[in-house]
């Protein structure tokens, strides 16, 4: 007989139109209750069904074995169910376990059904995907993965696949993780006694990309536009609850395109992916939501949120993003009661990279919605950033968010040769390492822009994640790299 998934019973609605249906499902036991109600979840959606069990009808054996955390297969008939939290059951005629779960070690994990720490769930990783909350926080980082290609390919962008082994910083920030072949107790070495990395894999030093940009640029010089999406990484020493070692980045780039262009596309992109999840995700996102109204209730009134997660993600899709300057948004921070109460623990003037408690008053204190903020000072900035008419600033792009800070960075790109010659000078780039990246400024250079979505972060807003250890499978952090 073939495997029925349960999702698919469970999402027909009218429980009328399948009784009386033969089915085989497959899934991994949650509870059993009073020797008859068995509850199964198979990972195709976030509720169990109901098996019920005969006792008379099965060997002691069997019935031995089903407990908590163990694999089983149920073969019977779907009827109408009597309970009131399920609208149909599987009456089970023939059990069997796949793969057994002893009682008494299924209580020193996470699999035991009762509230765990979210640091026990990280420690337990490897388990942790059997849980309500990571199935759903999983189904809908899938979700929005699949939205992101179905957005870029319904709107005429090619998805381009960059190296992920690479010769070049893009953001300059000097964050990379080396790749290298060299033996490192005996590495080659040069006549001035270092590492000689001609001798090495690529004859010279490359590291792990930190953005596929620089090469998406070269593909939209020719296509159009383009994305990428892809794992990035940098060696940021920082453990916040908003930095990662390894992540997904997605970076569009557009030709023919200015800042103005480039904010468009970023604030459409943004609200199709918070729609998408709203209409395709609703069991799993109504589950963080309810999660997250609890947990709400244990902290201090003025530091709840002010809307629920589904209010925040509609509000998202319904309002326009905020587009203010650099140059206003420092303005309102040097006025604001924080500023004048000592109360920010960065000091606020033109020419700061904001800190993040200066990103979350301008969106959450000062105009309670998403706000992109343009034209920084270009010393705080990448290289590559187009040069303004007021020779101070950048046409950089970065958008925050409530409760998250910066989810997107972008900007226009600077597409003159000659400024960005002297751009590579200024920030001690040798010409050498970028002159096929200078080259597509001698041939048709064109206005073009794009910018770079932290995967990670979009799916901590919508589904409401506090850490972003917990929206990754596998997260990469300093001083952890387990599983
Ligand atoms: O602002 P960033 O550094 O921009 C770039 O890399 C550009 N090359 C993008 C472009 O214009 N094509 O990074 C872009 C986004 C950030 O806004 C953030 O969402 C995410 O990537 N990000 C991180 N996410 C998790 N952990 C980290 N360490 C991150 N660093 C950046
Ligand atoms: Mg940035």
């Amino acid at each position: 007989m073939k495997r029925t998934i349960i999702s698919d019973i469970l999402k027909e609605k009218d429980s009328k139109k399948l009784e009386g249906e033969k089915v085989l499902i497959k899934g991994w036991i949650k509870a059993f209750r009073s020797n008859r109600f068995i509850q199964i979840n198979d990972g195709s959606c976030l509720a169990t069904i109901q098996a019920v069990i005969e006792y008379e009808n099965f060997e002691e054996d069997t019935l031995k074995k089903i407990t908590i955390g163990s694999a089983i297969s149920i073969e019977g008939k779907l009827v109408s169910s009597i309970g009131s939290k399920q609208n149909i059951e599987i009456q089970a005629n023939k059990i069997e376990i796949i793969g057994t779960a002893n009682p008494e070690e299924v209580q020193k994990t996470i699999l035991q059904p009762k509230k765990h720490s979210m640091e026990l769930l990280r420690e337990q990783g490897h388990l942790r995907f059997r849980t309500n909350l990571f199935g759903a926080v999983f189904r809908i980082r899938h979700s929005i993965s699949y939205a992101i290609h179905k957005y870029f390919n319904d709107n005429g962008f090619y998805y381009i696949n960059t190296p992920i082994i690479t010769g070049s910083d893009a953001e300059g920030a000097g964050e990379m993780f080396r790749v290298s072949t060299l033996d490192p107790k005996t590495p080659a070495l040069n006549e001035q006694g270092e590492v000689d990395y001609t001798k090495d894999f690529f004859g010279k030093n490359v590291n792990l990309t930190v953005s596929g940009q620089l090469e998406a640029e070269l593909a939209a010089l020719g296509l159009g536009k383009v994305y990428t999406f892809g794992p990035t990484f940098r060696a940021e020493n920082s453990n916040t609850s908003r930095h990662l070692a390894e992540f997904w980045m997605i970076e569009p780039e557009i030709a023919f395109a200015d800042i103005h262009d480039d904010m468009d596309l970023t604030e459409n992109c943004l609200k199709y992916l918070c729609d998408y999840v709203l209409k395709n995700c609703s069991e799993d996102l109504q589950f963080l939501n309810d999660r997250e109204i609890q947990e709400e209730k244990q902290k201090p009134q003025n530091q709840r949120n002010e809307m629920s997660l589904m209010d925040r993600l509609k509000f998202v899709t319904e309002n326009p993003f905020k587009r203010i300057t650099y140059s206003e948004a420092i303005k309102i921070l040097l006025n604001s009661k924080p500023h004048k109460k000592k109360k920010f623990k960065f000091p606020v003037e033109w020419g700061i990279d904001l800190q993040s408690e200066h990103e979350r008053y301008l969106v959450e204190k000062e105009f309670k919605s998403p706000v992109i903020l343009i034209d920084y000072p270009a010393e705080i900035k990448a290289f590559y950033m187009r040069q303004n008419d007021d020779n101070k600033t950048v046409a950089a792009m970065d958008v925050l968010f409530p409760g998250i800070g910066e989810i997107v960075g972008g900007s226009q790109r600077e597409e003159r040769i000659d400024v960005l010659r002297k751009k590579c000078a200024d920030f001690n780039i040798p010409e050498e390492e970028l002159w096929w990246y200078l080259e597509t400024r001698k041939f048709g250079s064109v206005p073009h822009a794009g910018f770079g979505l932290g995967l990670e972060r979009l799916v901590m807003f919508v589904t409401g994640m506090t850490n972003i250890k917990d929206v990754i499978p596998f997260p990469r952090t300093p001083q952890n790299a387990n599983f």
